[in-house]
């Protein structure tokens, strides 16, 4: 019987289904395996059912001698090295779509809890500081009319400026390769050049996903082009951004504020980040609603099956 290996326990939704047909090995129900512990693991397995916290290096793919399969259960992929996947004929899947308005709807969340002071309203009426209606009470800043700028305008960063329409936003996006103009109609979005979106935009949102091109794209000078006043948010990948300098900006005001859900060191968290009032932080829980997890377990459930079957996969990476 075929064996999967899965990192961590993910929704019965589309593990029971896969119990019934292979030997299944969960590593946990709480913990990512460290390297060791994975090759262990996976290195008798047809299929690998990973998260975007499992780093897979070519060691371990070559580690793997009859793998078959690698099943991401995320939209991202970077912790997969993809060349070494090829040469050893095993394929890669993904679970897009199922995640995509959830992801939007946390970078909103994100956005209008740190343009709001949404963290530190919450603290002061928990630490009992609230004596009453105050004209100058914990002042935030104004959405509606604003220039949005969203750097990665795939499905998720598109679902975000559909959102920026009921705040009637000025919308710029950067990608590598701009929408043709009929669809920026659409969406009510203009192209921008990095810099020219950095030095417009009120609110900066990183929907983009990680890469050579994408590393570090935020960075000190982009961070000193920013307005007083801007917001960037981070539901991409966290080393987009270069966090000690998004930290020093935040502590000096440079920048008003931020609310990331992804970090450079995942899980750790930057140490001077966590000192900050001006900065919402979430537990990379872009896709954490019972829907896209559920239906996230049935994708990569159905691709493990579809791939040991010899049919191809519904989401292909490689
Ligand atoms: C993913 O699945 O890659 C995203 O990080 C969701 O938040």
């Amino acid at each position: 019987m075929p064996k999967v290996f899965v990192t961590r326990k993910i929704p019965d939704t589309g593990l029971k289904i896969l119990k019934k047909k292979y030997e299944v090995e969960v590593f946990s129900d709480s913990t990512n395996p460290t390297k060791e512990e994975f090759i262990n693991g996976a290195k008798d397995a047809d299929a690998i059912v990973s998260l975007l916290s499992d780093p897979i290096d070519r060691e371990i793919i070559e580690s793997c001698k009859n793998l078959k399969v690698i099943a991401n259960y995320a939209v991202g992929y970077d912790n997969i090295d993809l060349d070494a996947a090829k040469e050893n004929n095993i394929s890669v899947t993904n679970t897009p779509d199922v995640l995509t308005q959830a992801t939007a709807d946390l970078t909103w969340t994100l956005l209008l809890s740190a343009v709001r002071r949404i963290i530190e309203s919450d603290k002061f009426v928990r630490d009992l500081k609230y004596k009453g209606w105050g004209p100058e009470l914990l002042l935030g800043q104004r959405t509606y009319g604003k220039t949005l700028g969203i750097i990665g305008f795939g499905r998720i960063g598109k679902s975000v400026a559909k959102r920026a329409k009921g705040f009637n936003m000025n919308v710029l996006y950067n990608k590598r390769t701009p929408l043709d103009k009929a669809e920026e109609e659409k969406l009510n979005a203009t192209y921008a050049e990095l810099d020219e979106l950095i030095k417009s935009s009120d609110f900066i949102t990183i929907n983009a996903s990680l890469n050579e091109s994408t590393y570090h794209l935020i960075d000190k000078s982009e961070l000193k082009n920013m307005k007083e006043t801007a917001v960037i948010i981070n539901t991409g990948r966290g080393p987009i951004i270069n966090e000690k300098e998004l930290a020093n900006a935040l502590k000096n005001k440079e920048i008003f504020a931020a609310g990331l859900d992804v970090y450079e060191e995942e899980p750790e968290i930057y140490h001077k980040l966590l000192e900050l009032d001006n900065v919402v932080l979430t537990p990379h829980t872009g896709s954490a609603t019972t829907y896209s997890r559920y239906k996230m377990s049935e994708m990569v459930v159905e691709d493990v099956i579809a791939v040991l079957e010899g049919r191809k996969p519904n989401n292909k990476v490689i």
